[in-house]
């Protein structure tokens, strides 16, 4: 994950091209980086984990000759940020050169069979398989275009690629499946790109490129087609008229929105975790003795969440504990018997790796959940898994921790297979509803931004916010606090809606805005006596509620619907994401920048 980019030019040398291409990427972050090109029928190329210059100097890829070619930054997510693992990745005959973004999820079943074909892999890379693909179709006699179509009905996942082969070598391929791709049309060279900022000081002409097609690039024209029937896609190019810094957005006026709005897409790669993953990690939590979940901030409020998840779901009970208090309050009773799962999107957050220390010194088996490959949590980690959310800009964690939250679930319902504590048809509900979760992101943004849009410009200048929620809920009313805080700086208070009284009620006064958050589960007719407390304090009700609840609407000031039906250890996915609109909006609203929160950095790595 992280970006590719390939361009054919009429004249000229591509290396140069996709060196600037990549260094307009190279803020977002990255492990690995690599180039190819094809020259006289030769694939060049040269990859290494570090930064673009030096992996561009060490091999001096600048001098690669041929004007055709692609380039890729690599976040790892299979597979360590180590040289072999780095894109391009090529197939035996070093023929066919290869770069991915995303997932191809067969890809173990794909890579055996080859395996047993006789190909050999030199990385442990998802993205491999696909040359091999290529190179096996090719020594059936397959032209290469029709070779790539085969191999694309093989791929399943969600991914964009960059190909190109000696067997068509002047001819640039690119495919994507529910990822994203753009082609840049110049005069004299064109170019496609997972990020159309690689490409804008040459051109600001674009044609997307839509899930399940593929688009074939030559200097001076290109096509679409549909990867189903190969049929040809008729798409004229649009100009954009975004300057860099909003490209780099997307369009967005700000990475947080951006990100927000990234959910459907990440919780699509997230949801497709490996089973061997799962199956390792929950083997772990089945066998431990006593769990205690540590993180901090956002990702403490995931444990939270995850708390209700493991305990309702496959009876197995936690201690949610934040990493900064650990020590001090578990410290002396850790031993051999105990079992950390530590949460950390950074993976380097201070307070979060010094618990997990002292565990490791203690004896305690510890396994992570972060955000980033080789990241000092996945090292220190007896087993980890990586939530596939891709890397995150804006300062206000919002795309992982809905990816944290998915990943839990998913542990959650694996270990409730395991524990046989589902029945069959439960099973299968539970996992048809996983499936779902990205569209339900995707329709609650669309259905509900501007809705949470009006409700910031209307409280914008309260003095004070109240969060409130019961069971699982509890866990998204001070996730939806915190955002508020740390974009608005806004005196906010979150609790269990039933310890309203004493303390919390008292501050509630006429016109004192209170979210509920309120999802039809076992909690709903207790909250609804909550809401009349606070209605009779004089409260404005605010309340994110399922599509439909006609009986909450009718005690709201303002409400929010999303999705109904989802079972309870999905629904925090859906619920937070109007509360971190609410938080973006108001920022906006109030004239402050939400990428840049006061006194914040994205990981706090000094204690
Ligand atoms: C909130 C936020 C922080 C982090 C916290 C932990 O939006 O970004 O509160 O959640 O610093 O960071 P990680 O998850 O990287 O350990």
């Amino acid at each position: 994950m992280v970006g590719i980019f390939g361009c054919v030019l009429k004249d000229g040398k591509a290396a140069p091209v996709i060196y600037e291409a990549l260094k307009r990427l190279e803020h977002r972050g990255y492990d690995s980086v690599g180039t190819a090109t094809i020259h006289e029928g030769v694939v060049h190329f040269g990859k290494d984990q570090g930064r673009i210059d030096d992996v561009y100097a060490r091999y001096a890829l600048d001098a690669l000759p041929g004007r055709i070619g692609l380039g890729h930054l690599r976040w790892a997510t299979h597979g360590a940020p180590i040289q072999s693992n780095a894109h391009p990745h090529l197939d035996c005959n070093g023929k066919v050169a290869v770069a991915q973004n995303g997932i191809i999820e067969n890809y173990a079943e794909i890579r055996k069979e080859l395996e047993d074909a006789g190909h050999v892999f030199k990385s442990k890379t998802d993205t491999e398989v696909v040359p091999h693909l290529l190179e096996a179709k090719l020594k059936k006699g397959l032209r290469f275009e029709d070779a790539l179509r085969e191999t694309l009905k093989r791929l399943e996942g969600s991914f964009s690629l960059a190909v190109m082969s000696v067997e068509d070598p002047g001819r640039l391929f690119f495919a994507q499946k529910e990822n994203t791709l753009t082609i840049g049309v110049d005069d004299d060279a064109m170019y496609c790109s997972s990020d159309i900022p690689t490409f804008l000081p040459m051109t600001n002409r674009i044609v997307p490129v839509e899930s399940g097609e593929a688009a074939i690039l030559e200097a001076e024209q290109f096509e679409i087609r549909k990867f189903a029937d190969w049929s040809v896609v008729s798409r004229k190019p649009k100009e954009v008229d975004w300057v860099p810094e909003i490209a780099e957005k997307e369009g967005y006026p700000h990475f947080m929105l951006k990100e927000i709005h990234a959910q459907p897409y990440t919780l699509r790669s997230t949801i497709r975790l490996q089973e061997e993953y799962l199956d390792l990690m929950t083997t772990f939590l089945d066998r431990a003795k006593e769990l205690f979940l540590v993180a901090c901030g956002t990702s403490y409020h995931a444990c939270l969440a995850a708390s209700y998840m493991f305990s309702k779901m496959a009876s197995l009970s936690t201690h949610p504990v934040y990493a900064s208090e650990f020590i001090e309050q578990i410290g002396k009773s850790v031993n051999i018997d105990s079992t950390i799962l530590a949460l950390s999107q950074s993976g380097e957050t201070a307070d979060t790796l010094a618990a997990v220390d002292y565990a490791r010194v203690h004896a305690a088996t510890i396994l992570g959940l972060t955000n980033v490959v080789g990241s000092t949590l996945t090292r220190v980690s007896r087993a980890y898994i990586v939530q596939q959310a891709g890397p995150e800009i804006g300062v206000a964690a919002t795309k992982t921790f809905t990816a944290q939250l998915s990943v839990l679930a998913q542990l959650a319902l694996k270990l409730a297979e395991k524990r046989g504590k589902l029945s069959h048809v439960e099973m299968e509900h539970f996992k048809e509803k996983l499936k779902q979760i990205p569209q339900i992101a995707e329709r609650v943004i669309k259905t509900e931004e501007s809705i949470v849009h009006s409700i910031a410009k209307k409280y914008k200048d309260k003095p004070y916010f109240i969060f409130l929620g019961r069971g699982i809920s509890s866990a998204v009313a001070y996730e939806g606090r915190l955002k508020l805080m740390e974009t608005n700086y806004i005196p906010s208070m979150a609790s269990p809606a039933a310890e309203m009284e004493p303390g919390v009620i008292n501050l509630m006064k006429p016109g004192s805005p209170v979210f509920f958050i309120c999802p039809r589960d076992e909690t709903r007719r207790n909250i609804i006596e909550d809401i009349k407390k606070a209605k009779a304090e004089g409260a404005s009700i605010i309340s994110v509620i399922e599509e439909g609840d006609e009986e909450i609407k009718a005690l709201s000031d303002d409400y929010i619907q999303v999705v109904k039906d989802m079972p309870e250890y999905l629904c925090p996915i859906e619920l937070v994401i109007p509360l971190q609109l609410f938080a973006y909006y108001t920022a906006v609203e109030r004239g402050l920048d939400p990428d840049k929160p006061r006194h914040l950095t994205k990981a706090v790595t000094v204690k």
